[in-house]
């Protein structure tokens, strides 16, 4: 068993060990034009329905696009493509067209009017379900109606974030520890 020295650590700053959820690219449309900015900050919320809380900035324009059109697609980007993802959140839809500026290609949902990411290893259309968190947190509720997923690689090299500009790739898969489960928790 590992015996850690702790040191106190800034509250602020637990989000470098919570966060690693996988770096995702976030597609909209409203009223013809289309944009995406990069998320970090995304949590699972149910199975079925297929619930995901998203925390948007209002200050990001995706914000508005995403509140009035009521839909996204949750795009998973993967390392090779990690440059784009950094340049698409240090950017604004305001000032730039983000597919044309990023060479990336929107492709046609089949249940939301907001593009698919193509070059992105998998594409989730969303409807926002609950707008009930959005004025204290700015948090969406989505629930995943379509899911599209590339059949292969299996296992995606996905781009994490630690904060501070720092990213960890995914690595290692395994299932050593899966016997150990019981069936209904997998
Ligand atoms: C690694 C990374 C993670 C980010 N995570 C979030 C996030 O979880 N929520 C958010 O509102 N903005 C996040 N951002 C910032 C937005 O992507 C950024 O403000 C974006 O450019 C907004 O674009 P828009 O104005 O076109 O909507 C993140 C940026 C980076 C680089």
């Amino acid at each position: 068993m590992p015996n850690y020295t702790k040191k106190d650590f800034p509250t602020h700053n637990v989000r470098r060990f919570l966060e690693p959820g996988p770096i995702v690219l976030v597609s909209s449309e409203h009223k013809g034009e289309t944009n995406i900015m990069t998320m970090g900050w995304h949590m699972v919320m149910e199975f079925q329905p297929s619930l995901v809380g998203c925390i948007i900035s209002s200050a990001n324009h995706s914000f508005e696009m995403i509140r009035k059109s009521r839909q996204c697609v949750i795009n998973i980007p993967t390392e090779d493509i990690a440059t784009t993802v950094v340049k698409i959140g240090n950017s604004s839809g305001r000032d730039i067209d983000k597919f044309a500026e990023f060479g990336l290609t929107a492709a046609p949902g089949t249940h939301v009017r907001a593009p698919l990411i193509a070059e992105c290893y998998a594409n989730f259309e969303c409807r926002l379900v609950d707008a009930s968190q959005v004025k204290k947190y700015n948090m969406f509720i989505f629930e995943v109606v379509k899911a599209h997923v590339a059949t292969a690689p299996k296992v995606p090299k996905t781009i994490h974030y630690r904060g501070d500009g720092e990213f960890m790739i995914s690595g290692a898969n395994t299932s050593r520890y899966r016997r150990l489960f019981r069936p209904e928790m997998l």
